[in-house]
């Protein structure tokens, strides 16, 4: 199970530290439903009920996306696309042979956008994954008119249909409705969980088994996760993070840096961002969520990390031992200086750079706090996510808000239908 170190944040507490009285009350709340956003709390469960109802036609319909085609474009916007990109990204940064590859549309309204995706798949043979609890959202939908047209254009409209998969809500919204009308093979968004939360739901389990990757390993892990994080004492890593960053909050740090030394962890910082944005951020308070990516921005954000406003908290994730490994070599006359390193390996170096960071950060008054995954793999995927939506469930009922709500959200989409003059809008 993954581990959180305090270690880099504890000389930046006061006297009375992290409250883990009220993680053990959120816990609670959480656990009895007696909290804000109650009914938006299935994912607790949603690992074992996937494997239990939904897992056998998830796999079904990737084998056969997998057996007839080239691509697979996964049409959402928010959390019907993050987490299943950050997932295929983080563990299948280049498809292997035999998989398809997975592109992500839906999420811009940027025709330069489209085009380029459109010229990339070309020829391929590909299908359609469209995405959308509400079924009603617009950029996703967008994107889905044109790419049926060019499914339909391409395979005629009867084959077509055996190409498209719909995941959304049981029985209301749009979306659903087309989907029953030309018989599209179909997968349930749970009503018990919003969108941030349902990446092991089909909506995130589909593309990431499209892309060859074991989510019947990833269930499994999640659901020992979740029974691991149910410890009720302030051992539990969700507890650790969840009263560490509300404390540090308490003390001035209302922006919260996530970084990882892993480039293929772009988009899971993604996920990262709105789970915890769109969580906590409301009624006029909550921490803002940024991210980084080193050692790139190390050499771009980090002069403001080690010397701007000292109002930032840092939490690095790190993947404790690597998939590969490469061994600097020797080289003879040594022309670049570096046969100081020869021998070592770039984990080690690696991780050496990881430890100067967090001194100097700490000593500049950054607080770093360390989330320890073992591997970039199934396993150390779903760790993450089991931990990052029960400490952001936690940090949410501790900060006093809902954070399983959004209705900030609804304010853009108000004006833009305004001015886009579709019928009805106010
Ligand atoms: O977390 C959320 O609820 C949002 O990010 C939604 O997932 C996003 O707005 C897309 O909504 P929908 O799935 O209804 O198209």
């Amino acid at each position: 199970m993954l581990k959180v170190d305090l270690s880099g944040a504890a000389s930046f507490f006061d006297s009375v530290g992290p409250d883990y009285a009220a993680a053990a009350e959120a816990h609670r709340a959480l656990e009895e439903h007696a909290g804000a956003g109650a009914e938006f709390t299935g994912w607790l469960e949603l690992p074992q009920r996937v494997k239990n109802d939904e897992l056998k036609q998830i796999l079904s319909a990737a084998a056969k996306i997998r057996g007839r085609s080239e691509a697979l474009v996964v049409i959402g916007i928010g959390g019907s696309y993050l987490g299943a990109r950050g997932a295929v990204e983080l563990l299948r940064p280049r498809p292997l042979a035999g998989d398809p590859r997975i592109f992500f549309a839906g999420n811009s309204m940027s025709p330069d956008a489209l085009m380029l995706l459109l010229d990339t798949l070309g020829e391929t043979d590909f299908e359609l994954n469209v995405v959308s609890k509400s079924g009603t959202t617009l950029e996703p939908a967008l994107a889905f008119r044109m790419f049926r047209g060019l499914l339909e254009a391409k395979y005629g409209p009867e084959k077509a249909k055996r190409r498209i998969t719909a995941t959304t809500d049981a029985r209301r919204g749009m979306l659903k409705t087309m989907a029953d009308e030309e018989g599209w093979e179909t997968f349930v968004v749970p009503d018990d969980v919003g969108g941030r939360y349902s990446v092991l739901s089909p909506v995130g389990l589909l593309p990431m088994a499209a892309a060859g990757i074991d989510v019947t390993a990833v269930l499994d892990a999640a659901i020992e996760a979740f029974a691991a994080m149910d410890l009720r004492s302030p051992e539990n890593p969700a507890w650790q993070y969840a009263a560490a960053r509300q404390h540090l909050y308490q003390l001035g740090k209302s922006i919260e840096i996530l970084a990882c030394y892993e480039p293929s962890f772009r988009f899971m910082a993604e996920w990262w961002k709105q789970l915890y944005g769109e969580s906590e951020g409301k009624n006029g308070i909550g921490i803002f969520p940024a991210s980084v990516e080193y050692n790139a921005d190390l050499h771009s954000m980090g002069q403001y990390l080690q010397d701007g406003p000292r109002t930032l908290m840092e939490t690095v994730v790190s993947f404790e031992t690597p998939i590969n490994e490469f061994t600097v070599p020797f080289a003879m006359g040594d022309p670049d200086q570096l046969n100081y390193l020869a021998g070592r390996t770039l984990s080690d170096i690696s991780r050496v750079a990881r430890e100067a960071v967090k001194a100097a950060h700490v000593a500049g008054g950054v607080p770093n706090l360390e989330v320890q995954v073992a591997r970039r793999d199934e396993a150390g995927f779903a760790e993450l996510v089991c931990f990052f939506e029960l400490a952001c469930a936690l940090s949410g009922y501790m900060s006093g808000v809902n954070p399983f709500d959004q209705p900030g959200v609804e304010a853009y989409k108000k004006n833009m239908f305004r001015l886009l003059e579709k019928p009805g809008a106010e």
